[in-house]
Parts: structure tokens; sequence; C-alpha cells
């Protein structure tokens, strides 16, 4: 028998095409991925606009210029810039050609002096020579401040000042001469009213107003540099409270100076609370070298440290790219946003059965596997070109500056490393919801902890680069990195990242390139092998890979099972006569070198092993069955009696223990993918794609059944009109909004379509209204006229609509086999009369009956009710007639009636015998 098996590629198109609309209807998820990347790259360079727009228009970025000679207008070249011509404040990017000269201030220590207040400051020395080191250190502060309003600058350093403030790490702005922060001037006597000194003051282009108070200066002798040693450090330990000696500015050592050397220890407080900031101590040293040279010369003598001055500057880069400032974070974003669609895609196929429904009908796995991941790949590059190109449009730097081969690289290697991921971890989540939500906490998680964590690292340069390497394994990291190492090349005021840049060995993107690819590969692997595996509906063992050395054991194993047939020819099929007839049958049939039959199992048997100390149990056991074409086979027989356990096994979902089928010739234990291809199958739960439509649904299915062009059309049409879902637009609604009988119909529609030759149909028109059934009832009818169905069912009614045959099946074996009025005859035979009377006269009736006929058996009785059996052949129904209205006359009848046999009745009477028998044996 030759297959009308479709190739790989019609499958391949078939799942493409499937896809392709599946797509079209995720309209949300298309709008999300379009829009994301569009808005991120808008989003960035409205911010990048904004940023320059503040550069250019607002104070707070702008880099303070001014025309020579207080013109209002000049040419750009001509401008004075620098800190000194703005307000306080100016942007660190702004060049400054000519740094402000500053007075050099004296750290002082914080101290809370109010106004009018004297504020004492308190200085240390020792010497060798007490005499000397006095008479220095009464040079050092000036009595009366000497203030020259119209050169100030002059007055500054001819007057000692100080401030408590902190210095900053540059010269350009002395922290000591921002408002509200009050500048020292020591002296010996402060006036008794310190009111201090305000006064605006000008440097070059920039006002401000200062705020000068008097700070008396007073010097301390002390035995030695420990004594001031101790001294200084007990002024830490001083709490308030114990009431504040003077602050202590500094302290000098004058060793064994005198005329003739001069040789001085300065004790200074580095303390520092920021990083990198200057200490004021020049202008301790130049007090005390000066109070020295006073000393030597007289007091005329003067050694002046007039100011100080930062060296100038360029301009550093000017504009901030936030597109390589943010973008690291953002891309991320963008890029792993792919990652839960995919995943999220893959579940669903997963949780709703559909991988195992497109497999039964004949989807390989081949094909399953290029398609599905060929399509997330072409998915994923479209969205990649897309970001890339909006940005490169947009002009972000990030995009445009880089070399477009390595993006293309890049991104081409992770979009792959991601799709194998999502492959990979769809094995571990069986439902849509929780895969969404982790997959979306797994991306906003990754993202902020590489923003956050993992670039502290990558730019931390003293962090061992190996274990950068390892947290790079986590691809997420990987990604970011990369991006990371985009932004860089583009921002660093480089022309962008270059192949050559990569045996650069500071640049991470050569390692992130190699661990994306090996993963990539690893991951692909490890997900192929799990899939086959360990997913439900593959019956590889885990070492499939092994198949070549395997088959030696097989043949062994052969060999086994047909000794074991043997054994069981001698078991005799005891009043089952028909079961019996049936076994000879196959047996005869498997003489024949073609098997003709659609269907024909042979001593099939499926053991499931004991668990957890519960002894092991044949689901089915000794089957022997043959359904020829054009007959529908129906299965009864009560739950758990084994039905389901026999259908997965012909459906390939599960292997037999032993024994053998053969469905149109083929074996299911070796050609299950060539059977797939001429089988349908309705499960009993409605296996559906929740946003396709039924006539979408019918078209995937008729292509995998390779039905092409006009016939595939009139196939489906025809499928449609057949079980009523044509009319209303009933077909292209989603079927997702079908109603219940709606989507069971749509099964079967689509378990029969392309012409298998063999259907399995579980309970098929369960929870259908009337009209539905009976609907559907024709269309099966008129379905089995070349083919094999197999229709397990729970209504009795429908097992004899449709059914040519029946078997009862109870434990997992055939209890009887035969058709509907056959079995009717054999386990029937009676007729079952019923008459209800008041409970007086149920002797009369019971008498009645016996004189009817005396083999009678009563099998039902409650309060006047009552049912006995009466064997057909001793009993004319005229004579019941007749008996009824004689009693009649004779005592009131409520009611009666007469009954022929119904299937329930044998079907009930078949499992109790079987059960009895059982619990007998
Ligand atoms: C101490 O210094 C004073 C002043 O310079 C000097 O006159 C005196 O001789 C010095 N004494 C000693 C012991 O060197
Ligand atoms: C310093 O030395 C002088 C004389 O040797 C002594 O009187 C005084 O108590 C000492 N001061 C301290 C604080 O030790
Ligand atoms: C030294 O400077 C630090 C920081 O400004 C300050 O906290 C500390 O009190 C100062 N030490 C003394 C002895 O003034």
């Amino acid at each position: 028998m030759v297959l009308n098996q479709s190739s790989f590629w019609t499958q391949a198109n078939a799942l493409f095409r499937k896809s392709l609309t599946f797509q079209k209807r995720n309209v949300k998820t298309n709008v999300r991925l379009i829009l994301l990347p569009l808005i991120l790259c808008v989003l960035l360079v409205l911010l990048q606009n904004l940023i320059d727009y503040l550069n250019d228009k607002t104070t707070v970025f702008k880099c303070g210029c001014v025309c020579p000679n207080q013109r209002e207008t000049c040419d750009d070249s001509e401008k004075l810039c620098g800190v000194q011509y703005s307000d306080q404040t100016q942007a660190i990017f702004c060049k400054i050609p000519n740094p402000p000269e500053w007075p050099p201030l004296l750290q002082l220590p914080a101290v809370s002096c109010k106004k009018n207040q004297s504020c004492p400051f308190s200085m240390l020395f020792t010497a060798e020579n007490q005499s000397f080191a006095q008479i220095v250190s009464d040079n050092m502060f000036p009595s009366a401040p000497t203030v020259d309003f119209s050169d100030i600058m002059a007055s500054f350093y001819t007057n000692v000042l100080g401030s408590a403030s902190l210095p900053g790490t540059t010269n350009f702005l002395e922290p000591g001469f921002t408002p509200d922060v009050p500048v020292y001037y020591l002296q010996t006597q402060c006036p008794q009213n310190n009111s201090g000194i305000s006064f605006p003051y000008k440097i070059k282009g920039k006002t401000i107003q200062l705020d000068i108070r008097c700070g008396q200066g007073i010097n301390f002798w002390r035995n030695s540099s420990d004594d001031i040693n101790n001294e200084i450090y007990q002024s830490y330990k001083r709490k308030k409270s114990e009431g504040r000696i003077n602050a202590i500015i500094t302290a000098f050592d004058f060793l064994n100076s005198n005329d003739d050397a001069f040789d001085v220890t300065v004790w200074y407080n580095g303390t520092k609370k920021k990083g990198d900031v200057l200490s004021r101590v020049p202008r301790s040293i130049n007090l005390i070298s000066n109070a020295y040279l006073q000393f030597l010369c007289g007091p005329g003598t003067k050694m002046l440290f007039e100011f100080v001055k930062e060296m100038p500057k360029s301009e550093t880069s000017y504009r901030i790219n936030i597109a390589s400032l943010l973008g690291g974070l953002f891309f991320t974003w963008v890029i792993l946003q792919l990652f839960p669609v995919v995943l999220t895609s893959l579940v669903y196929e997963k949780e709703h059965k559909l991988r195992i429904m497109m497999k039964m009908h004949g989807l390989g796995d081949g094909p399953y596997w290029m398609i599905t991941y060929g399509y997330f790949l072409v998915l994923s590059m479209i969205y990649m070109l897309c970001f890339v190109i909006f940005g490169s449009v947009l002009g972000l730097k990030f995009f445009t500056l880089n070399d477009y081969s390595i993006q293309f690289v890049f991104y081409f290697i992770y979009i792959n490393l991601q799709i194998s991921l999502a492959f990979l971890l769809s094995s571990v989540f069986s439902n849509v919801m929780t895969a969404t939500v982790t997959a979306y906490m797994g991306v906003f998680g990754t993202g902020i902890l590489s923003g956050v964590l993992f670039q502290s690292f990558i730019e931390d340069s003293s962090f061992p680069r190996k274990w950068l390497i390892c947290m790079e394994l986590y691809p997420g990291f990987a990604l970011y990195r990369g991006l990371w190492e985009f932004s860089q090349s583009a921002s660093m005021g480089t022309d962008g990242m270059r192949w050559r840049d990569l045996s650069n060995s500071t640049n991470g993107m050569k390692e992130v390139l190699i661990i994306m690819f090996v993963e990539w590969t690893v991951f692909l692997f490890v997900a192929y092998y799990i899939d086959q595996v360990l997913s439900t509906g593959s019956r590889k063992s885990p070492l499939f890979f092994l198949k070549g050395f395997q088959k030696k054991h097989l043949s062994s194993f052969k060999t086994k099972i047909s000794i074991q047939r043997q054994g069981s020819n001698v078991l005799a099929h005891t009043g089952k006569p028909d079961v019996i007839q049936e076994r000879e049958k196959v047996e005869q049939l498997l003489l024949q070198p073609t098997i003709n039959h659609a269907i024909v199992c042979d001593d099939l048997k499926k053991f499931y092993p004991g668990r957890d100390g519960n002894p092991g149990k044949f689901a089915v056991k000794e089957l022997f069955l043959a359904v020829p074409r054009g007959v529908c086979f129906g299965m009864l027989g009560p739950n758990g009696a084994g039905k389901t356990s026999f259908i997965s096994m012909m459906i390939g979902l599960t292997k037999p223990s032993s024994g053998v089928a053969y469905v149109e010739g083929l074996d299911i234990r070796t050609h299950m993918d060539a059977i797939y291809t001429s089988m349908g199958v309705c499960p009993q739960h409605d296996l559906l794609w929740e946003s396709l439509t039924g006539r979408e649904h019918l078209l995937f299915y008729g292509r995998l059944k390779n039905l092409k062009g006009s016939a595939l059309t009139q196939a489906v049409e025809e499928s449609l009109k057949s079980l009523n879902l044509f009319h209303g637009g009933v077909a292209d609604k989603k079927a997702g909004k079908y109603s219940g009988g709606m989507k069971r119909r749509l099964s079967v529609a689509i378990s029969l379509i392309g012409d298998p030759k063999v259907v399995y149909m579980d309970e098929p028109s369960s929870g259908l209204d009337p009209a539905s059934r009976k609907c559907l009832w024709n269309a099966i009818r008129l379905a089995k006229r070349d083919r094999a169905i197999i229709l397990t069912t729970h209504s009795m009614e429908e097992a004899e609509a449709l059914c040519d045959r029946l078997g009862i099946f109870v434990d997992g074996s055939l209890q009887c086999i035969g058709n509907p009025k056959e079995l009717k005859a054999r386990y029937g035979g009676t007729y079952v009369f019923t008459m209800t009377t008041s409970s007086d006269h149920e002797k009369g009736v019971e008498n009645m009956v016996r004189k009817l006929t005396p083999n009678a058996n009563k099998i039902y009785h409650l309060s006047g009710t009552q049912k006995f059996e009466l064997p057909k052949e001793e009993v004319k129904i005229a004579n019941v007639f007749q008996a009824v209205e004689v009693a009649k006359r004779n005592f009131t009848v409520f009611a009666w009636g007469l009954a022929d046999t119904t299937l329930e009745d044998v079907f009930i009477k078949v499992a109790r015998n079987a059960q009895a028998f059982d619990t007998w044996s």
C-alpha cells in the first residue's frame, strides 16, 4: 500500500503558512514588536535634542562667554570664555582658556561662629629655642586689616584669609568664594563689634557678594611636638558640652631653627570628604616662611603669595551622547523583548497539546524544527533590522558609527542564541501564564542587574577579567557587554568599532561573540535532545542517537515474543466465541502476503509496571482486532477499561508492551511517522488554536495531508458544509469564540480532512445538542464509506447509530465483539416487562407473569413497580397483551410496558458478567 505521504517541503509549507496566519492574528504582539524599538529610538532622539537644547539655550548648561570690551555681539572666535564669565557654575565640558585667579586661602577648621562674636582660631607651635619661635610666630597675623578698596586683590593677599569650606578638586572655582560661606581674615585682635564686612567683589566679568569676618588668630606655645600631637588628637574627642577650646588651624614645629637655618614641620588637616580634594597647605607654608623672613629682614619685608590659578583647559566632549549613555540598558531591553514572544508561543503549543496534534496529523520533527526555528529567526531578524534602521535613520551614533558588519554578526548570533534558549526553556514550562510572567521578569531583571551591577564590574578595571567572562556565560550579560562595547566605541570620540578593534585586549567583543556562538550550538543541541526524549508524543529512548548499537538487542526481544505467543495459544477464551473468532481471523489475515485491512491488532498488550508498592497492571491484554475499510468500529466499556490505553498505542503516544498492530499494513512500532500521514484523530478535548479560524485550521491540516490548490479549497469547503460550519460566517470566526459544540464539530472535521485511511474519534459527540449531534452523525456516516473509523463513546444511541461493529471492553480485554443486532440477540434474547400496581397486588402480577412463562426472571422490584425478563422464544407478544387485559379487570394497573432489550442492557450485562468472573477467578 503506497501512502500519499506529504513531502518535507509540503509539511514545512503548511506549517509556515499557519505560523504566518497565527502571527497576523496576534495584532497586539506585532504592534508591540514594531513600536517598541521605534518608540525607544524616538525617545532617545528626543532626549538628545532636549539635552542639546539645554546645552545651547539655558544657563544651566551654558558655557560662560562674553564679547570683549562689553560689546553686545561678536564672532565666536573672539569670545572670552570661562567660568569667570558665567555664573558660578559652568558645565564641565566648557573650555576655560584663561582660568580666573583666586586669593590663596588658609584651611580653617569648621566652627560655628555667630555674627558679632569674636571667632578664635588657635595655632600651636614648638621649637628648641622658645624665644626664637615666639618672635617668628608673632609675625604671622597682622594686628589690623589693611584693606585697599581700589585694589581688592592686593588686600586679599596682604591679609590672612581663610575658609572653613572644603576645597574643590580643581582651582577653576574656589568654593570659599561662594555666597553664604564666610571668609575670615585672621588677625591678632578683632574689633569689639565683629559685624564683618560685606562688599561686592568682581573677578573679571564676575561679581560676587563677599562676606568677610574677622577671626582671631592666637599662637600657643607647647613644650613638645608630642604635646601638639596629643592636643590635636584630643580635640577630636572633645564633646561640645565640655566647651570648645579654640579650634586649631595648624601647628608648627620649628625644630632647631635659628637665625641661620630655617627648618619647620607643618601640621595640616588632610582628611578629605570627597575623593580628590586639593588641600589648602600652600598658604600656611607661605605664612610661616613670610614670618621668618620678617624676623630676618624686618617687618617691611614681604614674600607675597598673590593668587592661585588653574591650568587652562580646552573644551572636553561637548555634547552628552544620550544613546551611548543609556543605550546599553535601553537596547538590552529592546532585544530581550523578543525572548518572551518566542517562549510564550512555544509553550502555548505545548500547553494546548497542539504539537502532538500536528504530529498525529503527519507533521514530522524535521519540518517542525526547521520551520519553527526559521520562523522565529526571520521574525527576530526583521525586528532587529527595524531597530537598526530606525536608529540609523534617526541618526543615533550608536548605530551609525560602529561597523554594520560587526553589528550584524553580533545581533545575528545573539538572536539565534535567544531562540535556542527559548526552545530549551520551553521544555521546563507547561503553562503560558507562568512562562510569560517568568520571561518578562527575567527581561527586566536582566536589564536592571546588568545596568547596575554588571556595568560597574565592566568599568572597574581591577575586577578580574575571568570572572567577567564567567558572568558573560549568562546570555543577558553577554548581550549587555556587547552593547556596552558598541556604545563605548561610539561615545568616546572615536570613530566607532571596526573589525581590527576586536584584537584589542581591552575590547570584550571577541569573547562575547565566541561565548554566544558556543552557547547557541550547545543550547540548540540540548533543546533538540530534550525534545526528542522527554516531550510527550515522542517514543524515543534517551539514547536514541545510539540506534545502531541497539539493533541486536531488538531482535532477541522479538524471538522472546514469538515463544510467548505459542504459550498463550493454550489459554482458551472460554465462553467468548466471537472473541476467539476474531482472533482466528487476525491470524488468517497475517498469513496473507499483504494485509488489506485498515487496522489489524495482533495480540496487543500494554502493561503498566507497579509503582509505589502497587502491583503492575495490564491496561490492555491479548487484543486481537481486524477492522476493514468502510467500517466504523465502536468501542464501549466502562471508565478505566483500557480504551484510552488502546487508542494511545494506536496513535503513537505510547508503545505497546508486546504484540503489534498494523495500520494500512504498516507496523506501528516502526513506521509511525508514515502512519501519521494517513491518520486522523479527534481527541477527547479539542486541541485548537484560539486565534485561528475554523477554515484556517482545516487549510493547515489539509496541507499537512498533502492537499494542494483547488483540491484543498474544495475539501475544506465540503468539510465545513458537511459539519454545518459553513453558514453564518462560522468558518471565518476565530476558534476561541466558538461554542463547545462548534469546537467539537471542527475537531471532527480536522480528523476527517485529507482523506485519512484510519480515523480515531474519542467521544466525538460529547457536549453536543441533539441537532448538532444528528449533523455530526451524518458526516461520520458519509465519511466511513472508504475508511476505517475507531470510535469510543458512552452513548449507546451513538454506537447503534454509527457503528457497524461493536466491541465491549472490560478490564483490558474484549468481552464480546459483533454488530449491534447480533449482540442484542445474543446477550439480550429477552423482553423486559414492566408493570406498576399498588403494592397489594404485587403477588397477582407475579402470578400472571409466571403463567406466561415459568422461566421469567424478576430483575427489579420497588414499591409496586416490578420488572421481569421474559425469554423471547417462550413468550408471544399477543399473549402478553391478553394477560394484561385480564389483569386490568382484576386490579388497577397504573402503568405497564413491554420492551425489547436495548444495547444498554447488553452493555450492563456484559460488564457485570466480566467483573463477576474477574472477582471469582
Ligand atoms: C634663641 O634665639 C634668640 C633669638 O634669635 C637668640 O638670641 C638666642 O641666642 C637663642 N638661644 C640659643 C640657646 O640658641
Ligand atoms: C612646659 O615646661 C614648663 C617648664 O619646663 C613647665 O612649667 C610647664 O608645665 C610645661 N607645660 C606642659 C603643658 O607640660
Ligand atoms: C579635619 O578635617 C575633617 C574634615 O574636614 C574634620 O572632620 C576634622 O574635624 C578636622 N580635624 C581637626 C583636628 O580639625
